[in-house]
């Protein structure tokens, strides 16, 4: 029986309300029994249940329940498969069911600013667009089974460094183009259950005390009915956060509960607004009661063979020369790698899953290849033991068909908390690649980490490169079905492998110091960076191979509707054939160029993507839909989204930087110039249509404007400063023009 908010709200005291606001311990919100109103629990995500019964923390050091460990995020976004997420998202809230867990920590979705951020693993893309499509996935497929989620960290978390205190400097327009979207997108259409607010400051308040991103843009722009909870530790000042729309706080704080009540008593928080707070914590209650007396379980192999399905889908193949891949089961194969025998298949901290099981990836290949053997190649620690063991790996290598390396990230290399300080893999490891593909060329590295590494001395030795990323506990078996060909490799990359750190667009302002962080880059953050800068990269953006191969022709466009109406939309069609000898899965990629723009804009951007799977020799028209917002960017001087008039490009590629198809549209719409004034620069007046049909009788006897190279001189000078030369133009002329313009 749901609760009653409104006749709740006129029994409460003002000591129980004020207590609503905080939780109760590390993982449940508070009762008030006198009322009838239980306690419900949270739990972390993203990618598996971290049920605490016992001792409870937020960093993954105490026990949890046993649970299904998907593969992480930065994996599972590289399937480009939102149906797949949702899927994952419904396995997520069966398991909540079954523990009584109310709503789940995730998902994360803040951009991938840099790759050295700890928690890359944990987010999903350096794209918005992409971000949002695959966040919702699994936020539709959770909250499909009666549990809630919560989308996180809200806004700019995109480091771990000093990520309680520091303040991240963002402009307005990166924060909407590039911050905002995958939250705004999941927001409007998938309307989690709660909102997470950030541990640091966005432009100099703190998220969970800043009316501007609570109120200003998560309710009224975006129109959110959910609740906001605070990362963990995450408010500062009860009452301002409270105030700027932090409707509860986790954990608790003792001292909490009687600031609030000492604010309402003096009249420094006016009762109004905790009892929206109040109201907010209630409905979230009432929604989330409906797990507390279920008596479910959950299917733990029905579980583990989804996450297995995962963790192939999420492989994205980066090279393989000469087909060396898929590998007949009669492979005399060579395993290298400890990695294939200690496997780390997700990430240290507040996401650590304990998991129901875990395959082992040389288990798993030395059963499927009846001539396997084994060399471990190098230790997770670097040590004296290295040289052997790489010694031992190149003898082992030599006489084999083929060489399955795996290389990877230790744990203690990325994890939330702390950032990396570099992206190299381990030297012990690379070592050990240059050993085993001097003994023999006929290898394949299979890459286990969470945040991209730099893969040039890898490409430069490797046959083929299958990356794994952080798979989850399936991730073992699913390698071996990559290998033996039982799967097709379909995954894209969701973000871009650099060939130097250097040259991602953050590398000047990351980490920031003085608890600062200035995202100097703006909007030019991952391809969108990489694309204007015209900087080489190892593997871009939506890359990936397959073994079989596709052909993509016919792009049609339909445009409709028009910007001044709101419902500009382009439908985008394109046929996939698979021109190859076995079935496989291909990733239409649709992006969008301003042809011509009066503010910077990135090259192309992702404004679209479909993913189908076919037989050989199959064909399909895939199509999507590119709304008003797809050709917009978020004007800071108008404070809003705007469509610059003129020429787009839609682009058809396999990935950011194979473009396969191109159609030009021309879009009408008004101006988006700043309305002319006094003030504006007289290159502005003459590029108006109306301001230089005002100009024209000036011309005739103005020299000022009859000079071309004149003009470009003084074009960018405001008028007001020109009528003050008056050289042909004078106060009074410009009073005049400035009357003349239409109001
Ligand atoms: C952590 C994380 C957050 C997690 C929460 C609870 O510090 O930032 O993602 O959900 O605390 O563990």
């Amino acid at each position: 029986m749901p609760l009653d908010v409104t006749d709740l709200l006129g029994q409460l005291t003002l000591e129980e309300k004020a207590s609503l606001t905080s939780g109760s311990s590390f993982w449940y919100t508070t009762p008030v029994q006198r009322v009838g109103v239980p306690r419900v629990m949270v739990s972390d995500g993203p990618h598996g249940l971290r049920a605490q019964p016992g001792e409870s923390d937020h960093v993954g050091l105490g026990e949890s329940l046993p649970a299904t460990c998907f593969p992480t995020a930065s994996a599972i976004a590289s399937s480009w498969n939102p149906s797949l997420l949702r899927r994952v998202g419904e396995a997520l809230g069966r398991e909540a069911r079954a523990c009584h867990v109310s709503v789940i920590l995730g998902p994360g979705v803040n951009m991938k600013r840099s790759p050295l951020c700890g928690r890359n693993f944990e987010y999903l893309s350096e794209d918005p667009y992409l971000a949002g499509e695959l966040g919702l996935g699994i936020v539709d497929g959770v909250q499909s089974t009666g549990v809630g989620t919560s989308v996180k960290h809200f806004a700019a978390n995109n480091q771990e460094h000093d990520r309680l205190r520091v303040d991240a400097i963002v402009s307005e327009r990166a924060l909407h183009e590039i911050y905002f979207p995958a939250f705004e997108r999941i927001i409007t259409a998938g309307q989690p259950w709660t909102v997470m607010c950030s541990y640091n400051k966005v432009n100099g308040l703190s998220a969970s005390e800043n009316p501007w991103l609570l109120n200003t843009v998560l309710r009224q722009q975006w129109g959110y009915q959910g609740l906001v909870v605070s990362d963990w530790g995450a408010v500062y000042h009860r009452v301002p956060a409270l105030q700027a729309g932090t409707d509860l706080e986790m954990p608790p704080r003792a001292a909490s509960p009687a600031e609030i009540v000492d604010a309402v008593t003096s009249g420094a928080l006016d009762e109004t607004v905790l009892d929206q707070r109040v109201a907010t914590v209630l409905e979230l209650v009432s929604k989330a009661m409906a797990v507390l007396d279920v008596e479910e379980t959950f299917d733990e192999q029905a579980h583990h063979q989804l996450a297995r399905e995962a963790a192939a889908e999420s492989a994205v193949l980066l090279k393989n020369d000469g087909g060396l891949l898929p590998l007949a089961a009669s492979t005399r194969l060579c395993v290298v790698g400890e990695f294939a025998r200690t496997p780390r298949f997700q990430g240290a901290g507040s996401s650590q899953v304990n998991p129901t099981r875990v395959d082992i990836a040389l288990e798993e290949l030395l059963a499927a290849y009846e001539n396997a053997t084994f060399a471990p190649g190098y230790g997770l620690d670097p040590g004296p033991k290295d040289d052997p063991l790489r010694d031992q790996a190149a003898t082992a290598a030599r006489d084999a068909d083929a060489v399955v390396l795996f290389l990877g990230l230790p744990a203690a290399a990325e994890s939330e908390g702390f950032d990396r300080s570099h992206m190299h893999l381990p030297a012990n490891q690379l070592a050990t690649l240059r050993a085993v593909c001097q003994a023999n060329p006929r290898v394949v590295v299979c890459l286990v980490n969470g945040s991209t590494v730099l893969l040039d001395e890898v490409s430069a030795h490797a046959q083929a490169i299958v990356e794994l990323w952080l798979g989850g506990q399936a991730a073992g078996s699913a390698v071996a079905d990559l290998l033996n060909g039982t799967a097709n490799p379909s995954g894209r990359l969701a973000e871009t492998i650099p060939h130097r750190l250097q040259d991602n667009s953050s590398y000047l302002n990351f980490p920031g110091d003085s608890s600062r962080v200035t995202y100097g880059e703006g909007i030019f953050v991952g391809y969108r960076g990489y694309d204007a800068s015209d900087v080489d990269v190892a593997y871009p953006f939506g890359f990936g191979l397959s073994y079989t191969a596709f052909q993509v022709t016919d792009l049609t466009l339909a445009q409709r509707g028009c910007v001044v109406n709101g419902d500009l939309a382009v439908d985008v069609t394109v046929t996939v054939t698979n021109t190859g000898d076995r079935h496989g899965a291909h990733v239409v990629q649709t992006y969008v160029r301003d042809v011509q723009a009066s503010v910077a804009r990135p090259p192309r951007e992702l404004k679209g993507f479909g993913k189908v799977a076919l037989e050989p020799g199959d064909s399909t028209r895939v199509s999507m839909t590119l709304d008003q917002r797809a050709f917009s960017y978020w004007s800071e001087l108008r404070g809003e989204w705007v469509v610059e008039p003129g020429d787009f490009d839609v682009e058809i590629g396999a990935d950011s930087r194979t473009i396969l198809l191109t159609e030009r549209i021309t879009v009408d719409g008004p101006s988006v110039a700043a309305p002319l004034t006094a003030d504006s620069t007289l290159l502005e007046w003459l590029q108006d249509p109306v301001g230089s049909g005002l100009l024209v009788p000036l011309k005739n006897h103005s020299a000022l404007l009859q000079d071309e190279h004149l003009v470009q001189v003084i074009g960018t000078m405001p008028m007001s400063t020109l009528a003050g030369f008056g050289q042909g133009l004078d106060e009074n002329d410009l009073r005049a023009l400035v009357a003349a313009l239409p109001s």
